[in-house]
């Protein structure tokens, strides 16, 4: 949906306006409509997830976000988080986030700049109705999805989300990848339960009822759904298909592997290409984590395929799956052979790599979680601090830095950054972590209580398909992660083309919306 001016022959900037509505859903022929808040330019014709929206690279394209929905939520929420709320306790606040994007903080969704229908009201940060996505970065996926303070998980589980992608034709036509609407697609994916009555089920109780009456530390659903659909099929022919897989659930990680012994050819993680294609088996995405993969179904032996899934939610040590989220989607292959003009070169996009000496500041991001006295999370916090205490993370634009993630809690943390993308460099265990833990729990230093100390246990390798440049990435429990941060771009040195300094700026969190929500979040402001 970019503009194009045939005449001139020039891409012009593009205006759009999105809405936000309230509607019925169809997940499955034998599931009741379900009601939704989805994206779309008319009620009529919102779906879940949104309308993929396509940008030019260098091309602006702009967008109004029109809240259209109802007073009252369809989901469950918690006051007790912090959350926004409007002063006449009417509306649902919406602000929209375009996940993977390289742009300006007065577009980029803050949390705390939502607003209610018609912007009746408005969050303390807010800037603008209309907001500019400027499309200079490297081609590559990304998702637009709501990110209402204390809100995000629940209004994303309400249907408000979508693929946005901004290609390059000058620099990916020559590669030859398979392209069209036929042969390219986004599979956005994600678990939801239903009731009887095929309404979305979500607990209105919490696991600390006296604390939080409502929040729950992860959501997991029954149903997996792509593309809007329970367990769908699709039927494909004997060739090569791109698909963009998103993990747009709330807190499930997907092992994706198929049935039979075709593989993925990985080509792109989150929203940048890598070097070379990485052949794989099995590919493992945290919420928000994004594969970009050839499948070549010419290879298959059998005429039908299950995309499966097989990760414990939440992972790494919780619930082997089961029966109903064992599977994703199906697919029929033709019979007839085809000629498949569809390739994929030795040699994708080579970016400059990630230069450890030229990092200009060292930071340590600790992840904790909170229990109460009966044992149940209470809440989970980066560096010990909630999401209101004062910005520490300032980086300077145009530079890079170290951040050293470590992780205090037993689950694995998708951690996100936005603005910046990252070079995962390793990833070691913490030994006697306990004792580690205990004095973090006191004192909040990572310096003081000796991390070099702790940091020595086994290295766990970065997998080649994750060794190029990410915008999120998957934490593991008891380790160090440590990852190299560029706030600027990629493809060039030049700085960012717009103001990274103007308020409100950015934040960086956990991607499992519930953490996110209470509150593994924290603001980051960039410095001249
Ligand atoms: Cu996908 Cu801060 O978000
Ligand atoms: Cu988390």
């Amino acid at each position: 949906i970019q503009g194009f001016d045939f005449e001139n022959d020039v891409p012009v900037p593009k205006s759009l306006k999105i809405g936000m509505f309230h509607k019925k859903w169809k997940f499955h022929r034998d599931i009741p409509s379900t009601s939704v808040f989805a994206f779309g330019t008319s009620k009529h014709t919102a779906t879940i997830p949104g309308p993929t929206i396509e940008a030019l690279n260098n091309v602006d394209t702009y967008v109004t976000w029109r809240n259209l929905l109802p007073k009252k939520h369809i989901l469950p929420w918690d006051p007790t988080i912090p959350t926004a709320i409007p002063a006449n306790k009417k509306g649902i606040p919406t602000v929209v986030h375009l996940h993977g994007a390289i742009g300006e903080p007065q577009s980029d969704g803050h949390p705390q700049s939502w607003f209610t229908a018609q912007f009746k009201e408005k969050g303390p940060t807010w800037t603008k109705k209309q907001y500019r996505y400027i499309n200079r970065q490297q081609p590559g996926n990304l998702m637009y999805h709501d990110h209402t303070e204390g809100l995000t998980r629940v209004n994303l589980l309400a249907g408000l989300l979508g693929a946005y992608i901004i290609s390059h034709p000058e620099i990916e036509a020559p590669l030859g990848l398979p392209h069209g609407d036929e042969f390219d697609r986004p599979l956005i994916v994600f678990d939801r339960s239903f009731r009887i009555d095929g309404s979305l089920f979500m607990n209105s109780t919490g696991n600390n009822p006296s604390i939080h009456p409502q929040w729950q530390p992860e959501y997991f659903g029954d149903a997996i759904i792509v593309n809007g659909k329970a367990w769908p099929r699709m039927i494909v022919r004997r060739r090569k298909y791109r698909f963009r897989i998103i993990n747009s659930s709330n807190a499930r990680f997907f092992k994706f592997f198929f049935t039979n012994d075709l593989g993925f050819i990985h080509v792109a993680s989150d929203s940048a290409y890598h070097e070379r294609p990485v052949m794989l088996k099995e590919i493992l995405l945290a919420p928000s984590e994004i594969a970009d993969v050839i499948v070549d179904f010419s290879k298959s032996k059998s005429n039908s395929v299950i995309l499966g899934n097989d990760a414990p939610y939440p992972y790494p040590s919780g619930d082997p799956v089961n029966e109903s989220n064992n599977k994703v989607m199906k697919f029929l292959i033709k019979q007839e052979q085809e000629v498949d003009s569809g390739r994929v070169p030795k040699m994708l996009i080579k970016y400059p790599s990630a230069d450890l000496s030229s990092a200009s500041e060292t930071r340590y991001i600790v992840m904790y979680e909170y229990t109460s006295n009966i044992g149940e999370p209470t809440h989970l916090y980066l560096n010990g601090k909630s999401y209101e205490k004062p910005v520490t993370e300032t980086p300077k634009v145009g530079t890079t830095e170290v951040w050293n993630v470590i992780n205090l809690t037993g689950d694995n943390h998708p951690l996100h950054i936005h603005l910046g993308l990252f070079v995962v460099l390793d990833q070691t265990e913490l030994v006697d972590i306990d004792e580690f833990k205990q004095c973090m729990m006191k004192m909040n230093d990572a310096i003081k209580c000796q991390i070099s100390k702790y940091a020595r246990g086994k290295r766990m390798e970065v997998l080649s398909h994750e060794m190029g440049w990410k915008n999120v990435y998957k934490m593991t429990p008891g380790y160090v992660t440590k990852i190299l941060v560029r706030f600027s771009y990629i493809h060039s040195n030049a700085s960012y083309s717009f103001d990274a300094t103007a308020e409100p700026g950015y934040v960086y969190h956990c991607h499992i919306l519930d953490h996110e929500d209470n509150v593994m979040m924290r603001p980051m402001k960039l410095i001249k």
